[in-house]
């Protein structure tokens, strides 16, 4: 008799994983590489992960590559992300169209010097219409800096304060349209969320592989995803039936 095969994919592909690529400098050091060598290949493995989402059915992926945090780090490190950001435009956008990628930009863009703000907003434009993954890239990006910046918002347009609730706030983040993560990675071992989608991680599954960013490869993808399907989501209820649901009185903190 035929011994049965392991599924190649887990029953259920989250729609939004999300991915905090920590341990490329821990990477270069190990190879006796300066840091940015780590950050080279943090960059080509992403093309790698980003063609292994798209295999996997995975809709939308969010992945943190410069926190409002990452601006206190050395000068060469600093400007050298930026450099690598504006090569992978350079480089990359034409086949992250073919391939039906749509780039999206999450965070403030106006702290970015000019070449890279107008790539970003060229690239955000080029692929617009695209459908078959969802990329958003956060760049410049903070958790509390992006609530601050939706309570401006929310303020500036006189919202009322009744009306103010959940899905508004929602609709006032950098990911406004975007479902909230299912499933957030933070490769290298380490187990914080550092800012990193702070109120759209409220009920996501959270994943700590060992592994540093540039060896995180499509095998260690689809070990998370049967990792993900071990998980039983309950939303703080106390089966998996249904979702959270709103809570009874007043909509207006007192
Ligand atoms: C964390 O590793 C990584 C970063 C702060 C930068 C990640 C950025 C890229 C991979 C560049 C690619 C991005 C795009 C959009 C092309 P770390 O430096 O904190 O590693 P360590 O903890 O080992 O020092």
């Amino acid at each position: 008799m035929k011994s049965k095969q392991p599924p190649e994919l887990p029953k259920k592909i989250p729609t939004h994983v999300a991915i905090i690529m920590d341990g490329n400098g821990r990477w270069a050091k190990q190879r006796g590489l300066p840091r940015l060598a780590g950050h080279r290949a943090g960059t080509e493995n992403l093309r790698r992960v980003i063609g292994a989402c798209i295999e996997f059915g995975i809709q939308y992926l969010t992945i943190y590559a410069f926190s409002t945090e990452n601006w206190g780090r050395p000068e060469d490190e600093v400007l050298g992300l930026m450099k690598i950001v504006e090569d992978v435009v350079d480089r990359e956008l034409q086949e992250l169209h073919d391939q039906g990628v749509q780039l999206r930009h999450i965070g403030r863009l106006d702290q970015l010097r000019p070449s890279l703000r107008e790539k970003v907003l060229r690239a955000v434009e080029k692929t617009q219409n695209n459908t078959r993954l969802v990329l958003n890239v956060a760049f410049n990006y903070g958790g509390r800096d992006e609530i601050v910046c939706a309570i401006q918002h929310i303020l500036c347009e006189g919202v009322k304060p009744e009306d103010v609730n959940e899905a508004l706030v929602s609709r006032y983040l950098f990911t406004a349209g975007t479902p909230d993560p299912d499933l957030i990675i933070r490769t290298s071992g380490e187990l914080r969320g550092s800012n990193f989608l702070i109120w759209q991680g409220a009920y996501s599954e959270w994943y700590f592989p060992a592994t540093y960013w540039p060896d995180f490869d499509k095998e260690e993808l689809r070990r998370a995803l049967f990792e993900f399907n071990r998980r039983d989501r309950r939303y703080g209820l106390v089966n998996t039936k249904g979702k959270g649901q709103e809570g009874p009185g007043s909509n207006v903190c007192q």
